[in-house]
């Protein structure tokens, strides 16, 4: 067992001050779980015992070049001498905007902003104010952040209270959450054409917006059938809806143009975030020009103190240019076809059935024979409790990824071939255990 008694003394002080102890009630795993961080450099954190981990969490996806990297702190170093906030136009916002465009298939404008959250909602908006109408489509089983619009049928949501699959209802994330707002989005099965034509068939007059993850990044980075994405297109096309692809974890992560690269598929609008920083608080959103050109005095509104700030933006230009420069995706690709690849081995030889989904930055683990459809799939078919003991396993031996196993695997730039050693050693061993061998 690690020794945490350091890291658990410093988690009570945490807890004194602050609800819980964290900043996100996502990241309280219990009084003496939850994870604690004194350092990280590269691909590895360290908790304040000294223990230390080959990190595949990475924030939850934000760090794609590695935790401390000189060039990109160098960058915002470098900035943060001549100011930092303006509420003018600065020389790093324009240069990423640029590099979005150059990066990102039809994006032709972008906006910036800080968080996930923030890019969501501001499309949504945009989506709303475009089209004149108020209903959203998403969903089950995707998180597009923590406004009041999306916060319904998320990853954790009871499949007893979603209900039926053809007509689902609305399940929220949080209390606190007016009722008005169950009256504005429309729930579908995510990966079903069948279901959603009938929805649209009723109602896609009336829908502004389709938010969606193109690959399910909050649920194990499920990959769509092939058709899906393409029908989204055409029927957004046909009703005259906003497509919005959410690509807070896929931007930058699956591919360097993110989803709109890795399935060809272009929606109107996208969103950004977490990668594009390598952990520096700094989102986008953009894409069409006639859409986006509605973004202003008397017409759809975004704005914030920090959009655009220098740190943020100083940060994404040195991120998303060492992405152009070719320096992070024959990384990470390499070592997530590593894992993989040394995944399935060891599946085969012990006869534990897997299937591994997402892309080699971003993917995810199920026990069973073939990827689940959808969010209603990956709570039932895969073997749930074999993963949990794996990835306790892990964590308790030095590597961590996320300990339930429905939130992907994250790799970044940093991890080297000796820690996909090391981490294939510790998932056998964790296999071996589990299964009683
Ligand atoms: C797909 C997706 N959209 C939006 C968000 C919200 O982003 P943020 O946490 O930066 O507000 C997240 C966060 O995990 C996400 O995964």
């Amino acid at each position: 067992m690690l020794n945490r008694s350091k890291s658990n003394s410093f988690f009570e002080e945490a807890m004194r001050v602050t609800p819980y102890g964290v900043s996100s009630n996502y990241r309280y795993y219990g009084d003496e779980e939850s994870v604690v961080v004194a350092d990280a450099k590269g691909g590895y954190l360290y908790d304040f015992d000294g223990n230390k981990f080959i990190d595949y969490r990475l924030g939850w996806g934000p760090v794609l070049v590695g935790h401390g990297d000189e060039f990109v702190n160098d960058r915002v170093k470098e900035a943060i001498d001549h100011g930092v906030s303006f509420a003018g136009t600065q020389k790093y916002e324009v240069s990423v905007c640029e590099r979005i465009i150059d990066l990102c298939p039809g994006v032709e404008m972008a906006r910036l902003a800080n968080t996930g959250t923030e890019c969501t909602m501001h499309a949504i908006r945009l989506a709303r104010g475009t089209t004149g109408r108020e209903l959203v489509l998403k969903f089950e089983g995707s998180y597009h952040g923590a406004h009041d619009t999306v916060m319904w049928s998320t990853m954790g949501a009871s499949l007893d209270a979603v209900g039926d699959r053809r007509r689902p209802h609305p399940v929220g994330n949080s209390l606190g959450v007016p009722k008005a707002f169950n009256d504005l989005i429309v729930l579908c099965p995510w990966n079903d054409e069948e279901v959603l034509g009938e929805i649209l068939n009723e109602k896609g007059d009336q829908i502004a917006a389709i938010i969606v993850e193109p690959m399910l990044g909050n649920a194990n980075a499920l990959i769509p059938d092939e058709s899906f994405l393409p029908y989204l297109r055409q029927v957004c096309d046909q009703y005259g809806i906003v497509l919005i692809f959410d690509e807070v974890k896929t931007g930058f992560r699956i591919a360097p143009g993110g989803a709109r690269e890795f399935f060809g598929v272009i929606p109107d609008l996208s969103t950004y975030a977490k990668a594009m920083g390598n952990g520096f608080p700094v989102a986008a959103f953009g894409g069409k020009k006639e859409i986006m050109m509605n973004l202003k005095y008397g017409g759809v509104f975004q704005g914030g103190t920090y959009t655009g700030n220098v740190v943020s933006t100083a940060a994404a230009d040195a991120v998303l240019q060492l992405i152009q420069e070719d320096k992070v995706f024959p990384k990470i690709e390499k070592h997530g076809m590593l894992l993989q690849d040394g995944i399935k081995e060891i599946c085969a030889r012990h006869g534990v059935p897997v299937s591994i989904n997402g892309a080699p930055g971003m993917f995810g683990i199920c026990f069973s024979e073939k990827q689940p459809r959808d969010w209603r799939e990956l709570k039932t078919i895969p073997n749930w409790t074999l993963s949990e003991k794996i990835y306790e396993y892990m964590n308790n031996n030095g590597v961590m990824p996320e300990k339930g196993g429905i939130e992907p695997f994250f790799v970044c730039a940093a991890h080297s071939d000796a820690d996909a050693e090391e981490t294939l050693t510790r998932f056998e061993e964790g296999l071996k255990l589990a299964l009683g061998d």
